[in-house]
């Protein structure tokens, strides 16, 4: 093997991931007065929040009655009662006051008439405890909300000597022989130099995996990164079965139109001209929750009521809409719309199609973004030294099925939570083991072996079989055969991965061995989606089985732990749900049946 040598860095926090829940996270270490690093495989604002559109949950009442604890119901039924209801309820205790504080960072929310934040309806959020009419709960800076948070965020972090460290692709967790987390390796992508970081405790804000299917919003780039680190580092994933697909996507090109363009008054069409939200959900119709409007326009192609040549999508209107309005809270959809559809929206309808866009499942945590596993029979044992935040951790909010806008609230929340926790357990300064020779030595085993990869197959190729795989078999509706197929076809793909073949031996921007190794990280995470989907044989959320259509709490309201050794092969536990709220303020909101 080549001879590598390590640059070492100490920290006290060492955050992996620049987008909101990394930001808010090390500008929360920073402030505490801890030395915070952070360490990004991409420009901090071009990381994937910065692609988050319709807005933020929280109950301000600005254009309208609301009460957190109508927003705590909205969000148990959205996850279809398998959210922790005592992290929900922080959740959206904390959310106004979040957003407030992001409101003083400095992010250019859109105003009312009055000069308050900007609220739009949302799917899934009502007032009455579902009763209804939707409130009107989600600030929005018009549809580029995650990118006004983002860059104000990017600011703050500077402001408070947040050290980033842009363009480095994190590689593996280094773990203690008593399971402490002690830092992360990482490898500097242009000039190819090894990166060892030390630090008292790292944070995991790595965002979702998104591009483990065929068709999604998400940014290339989302491979989730610290999901893989995890696994490999013989810590499980939780609910990973659950998979977000929004039901307006772009035909054939996949990027998102916010569900605010429903909240403004859009309205989804079958090619018979029949808003047939109104028959599915005649309370919410067209502000149903995801996974339910997800399947009802999957029914709609299914049953030859899709539009297009080949009946294959639906269309989204917002022609009846004042342009003045599309011009002022919908800018970014209406030039998507033009530039991947070529729709002028004030005068035609997008052709949508229901796309992968978040994962429920992740990094085990609890609400103060503490990392968990399973040990010793306790369920929610902590991990020291690791923190996970954003769409990378399971805290778990959205349980089944995560309500719109409660995305980017989850960041800052959680990423707040975890900046608080960090201020008051960590040190500033203090001592740390060192590290030896051999540290670090299975990331440079690992990074050595597929830069020297001579197999036949090109990553490219496993890749979009898995893809394919995931998009087919592990998709909005599921049935035990389609999973089982899909299970097969996930391991063949593992099978050959000792095949692979990298064509680039360099070190310096070798994009062939840097798509390899987050192929190697997103194979992993299929393999533990599809099986754990496997093994879920009831319907809840974002995951329908045709053969199993009923929510199965006796047997299922349960979360699903799931490890992955280096053959792909995929272990399974449960971890109860905590069916407590965090305070008397509240009672446990019993289950009942799901509708809208
Ligand atoms: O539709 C949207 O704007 C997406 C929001 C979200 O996923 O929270």
């Amino acid at each position: 093997m080549t001879e590598y040598t390590w640059i070492d860095h100490t920290y006290d926090v060492v955050v992996v991931g620049a987008g909101g829940s990394g930001l808010r996270a090390a500008l929360g270490s920073a402030e505490a007065g801890l030395k915070t690093a952070c360490v990004t495989k991409v420009f901090p604002t071009r990381s994937h929040t910065v692609a988050a559109q319709g807005g933020i949950a929280a109950s301000l009442k600005n254009m309208g009655p609301d009460d957190w604890r109508w927003h705590m119901f909205d969000t148990v039924k959205g996850s279809d009662w398998l959210g922790d209801q005592d992290a929900i309820e922080y959740l959206v205790r904390e959310a106004p006051a979040a957003v407030y504080e992001l409101e003083h960072y400095g992010v250019p929310f859109s105003r009312t008439e009055e000069g308050k934040i900007y609220q739009r309806p949302f799917g899934g959020h009502m007032q009455n405890f579902g009763e209804g009419p939707p409130v009107q709960r989600t600030c929005a800076a018009a549809d580029r909300t995650g990118h006004a948070i983002l860059h104000t965020l990017y600011g703050q972090c500077v402001k408070q000597d947040t050290e980033f460290f842009i363009e480095y692709f994190a590689l593996d967790l280094i773990m203690d022989d008593d399971g402490v987390c002690r830092g992360i390796t990482a490898l500097k992508m242009d000039d190819g130099t090894f990166h060892r970081f030390r630090a008292q405790k790292v944070v995991l804000a790595t965002g979702g995996y998104g591009r483990a299917y065929f068709s999604a919003t998400s940014a290339h780039t989302c491979t989730g990164d610290g999901n893989a680190m995890v696994l490999r580092a013989g810590l499980p994933l939780q609910d990973m079965e659950f998979v977000q697909f929004h039901p307006t996507g772009i035909y054939g090109a996949g990027c998102l139109i916010t569900e605010g363009a429903r909240g403004e008054g859009g309205i989804l069409r079958n090619s018979e001209g029949e808003r047939f939200m109104e028959r599915y959900a005649p309370n919410a119709k067209d502000l149903a929750s995801r996974d339910v409007v997800s399947r009802c326009m999957a029914m709609e192609i299914r049953e030859g009521r899709g539009v297009g040549p080949e009946k294959d999508h639906i269309y989204l209107h917002l022609d009846h809409l004042d342009p003045d309005v599309l011009a002022a809270r919908l800018p970014g959809i209406s030039e998507s719309a033009a530039i991947f559809a070529g729709v002028d929206v004030t005068k035609e309808p997008i052709p949508v199609l229901p796309t992968v866009h978040y994962n429920m499942g992740g990094i085990q945590t609890n609400y103060h973004g503490q990392v968990l596993t399973l040990r010793d029979g306790d369920p929610d044992a902590v991990v020291e030294g690791l923190y996970a935040v954003g769409e990378a951790a399971c805290v778990s909010v959205h349980g089944a099925n995560r309500l719109g806008s409660n995305s980017l609230i989850d960041l800052v929340v959680f990423g707040r939570a975890t900046g608080l926790h960090l201020g008051e357990t960590t040190r500033a300064g203090a001592k740390q083991p060192e590290f030896d020779a051999s540290t670090g030595q299975n990331s440079l085993d690992r990074l050595d072996h597929y830069r020297n990869a001579s197999g036949n197959t090109p990553t490219a190729e496993l890749r979009i079989e898995m893809q394919k795989a995931m998009q087919t078999n592990c998709a909005v509706f599921r049935t035990g055969e389609i999973l089982g197929e899909g299970v097969e076809k996930i391991k063949n793909v593992f099978s050959r991965l000792p095949d692979i073949g990298v064509s680039d031996r360099g070190l310096i921007w070798n994009t062939d061995l840097m798509e390899t190794l987050e192929f190697d990280n997103l194979i992993a995470q299929a393999a533990v989606t599809v099986n754990s989907a496997y093994n879920r044989t009831e319907s809840r959320g974002a995951h329908a089985r045709e053969d199993c259509p009923d929510r199965d709490d006796e047997n299922w309201m349960k979360h699903t732990l799931a490890w992955c050794d280096a053959q792909g092969n995929v272990t399974i536990d449960y971890r109860p749900v905590h069916s407590y709220p965090m305070s008397n303020d509240i009672e446990y909101i019993k289950p009942k049946a799901r509708v809208y």
